[in-house]
């Protein structure tokens, strides 16, 4: 519910209503002045979600927010089923409409919008795999908005704190039936450690966005793109063609090594097989002979390898190719 007129604020408009015998369950409120003075007038504030932007319009599905009804007050109004899992204990009905409180990496938007085009892409039940997901922001954000298309989610991460993050962020979304959370390791001899005992290999989509894992696991990230169509977007920082680490590093401080940054044109080289067994710093060293193996021998179709330059001024890769 909003209050458009500053002469009838929101509370006032629940007071009246729960005056009027109104059973209120749930104020959606999109200024950050309503949530204050609900919090003000008692009302308990559950989840605070920031107003839609205009760039999120076009993904986001049909609105089907609940409209204050005209007349005949009823006691109890029929309310949506309660979400189990989720902990904000609003209706599931009521998420999926809720504007998240946070936006996906821009990348993400661009292949999801080149994806859902895309006649070769499942319209349901795929699954997708986000290696070194962070907090869940990205697979929060596509169950979220394509809950048709989308079945469910795998995040991979290092950090105990992100994997607690995920999973928090699914419980709030009511999603933890779609989303498995795997705090592991991937190492450059192509492993994740701990093991992973059984999970939807391989997949529709698999993410890297701004991780880069060690570039000898490779070959472990071709296992998990082996069916036709599957499709991997992978977004990092690139080095510019002819640019130097030093200089990089005087003018974007960071990432400060080649661990963390492409080299023009390493993506679409065949594996290297000479490096594949060394040690993690001697391909570093050598990354520009390096090869990812995303190429047309190996059964792939490049659907996009851009440059976006982000709002600092450093550019990303922005990759996606298609298992064929
Ligand atoms: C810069 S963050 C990006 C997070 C997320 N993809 C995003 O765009 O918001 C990189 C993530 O990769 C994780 N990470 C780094 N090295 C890793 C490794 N070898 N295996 C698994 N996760 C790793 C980090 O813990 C971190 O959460």
């Amino acid at each position: 519910m909003a209050a458009d007129s500053p002469d009838f604020g929101a509370v006032d408009f629940v007071r009246y209503l729960v005056t009027s015998k109104w059973n209120v369950t749930h104020v959606l409120a999109d200024r950050d002045e309503l949530w204050a003075s609900a919090a003000a007038a008692g009302y308990e504030v559950v989840v605070a979600i920031k107003p839609l932007e205009e760039r999120d319009r076009q993904f986001a599905p049909p609105s089907t927010a609940p409209v204050a009804p005209e007349r005949s007050p009823s006691p109890s109004p029929p309310a949506a089923a309660p979400a189990a899992d989720s902990p904000t204990g609003l209706p599931v009905a009521v998420i999926r409409t809720m504007r998240l409180p946070y936006d996906p990496a821009a990348v993400l938007e661009l292949t999801a919008a080149l994806l859902r085009a895309d006649p070769q892409f499942p319209s349901s039940g795929a699954t997708v795999l986000d290696l070194g997901c962070g907090a869940g922001r990205d697979i929060m954000w596509l169950l979220h908005t394509f809950p048709d298309c989308l079945a469910s989610a795998v995040g991979v991460d290092s950090w105990k704190g992100s994997c607690d993050r995920t999973a928090q962020a699914a419980r709030v979304l009511a999603v933890t039936d779609r989303v498995q959370v795997v705090p592991a390791r991937l190492d450059p001899f192509g492993a994740i450690k701990p093991a992973v005992p059984a999970w939807p290999t391989p997949f529709d989509w698999v993410l890297l966005h701004r991780f880069l894992p060690p570039r000898t696991f490779a070959p472990a990230l071709h296992k998990f793109l082996n069916k036709p169509g599957a499709v991997v977007m992978l977004s990092t920082f690139q080095l510019p063609q002819g640019m130097e680490l030093d200089e990089w590093m005087e003018k974007h401080e960071t990432p400060t090594s080649l661990t963390n940054l492409l080299v023009p044109g390493e993506l679409t080289r065949p594996l290297n097989a000479r490096l594949l067994d060394r040690p993690d710093a001697e391909v570093i060293a050598r990354a520009s002979e390096w090869g990812w193996g995303f190429t047309k021998e190996a059964g792939y179709q490049v659907l996009r390898n851009e440059t976006v330059v982000i709002a600092d001024g450093r550019p990303l890769d922005w990759f996606v190719a298609r298992k064929m």
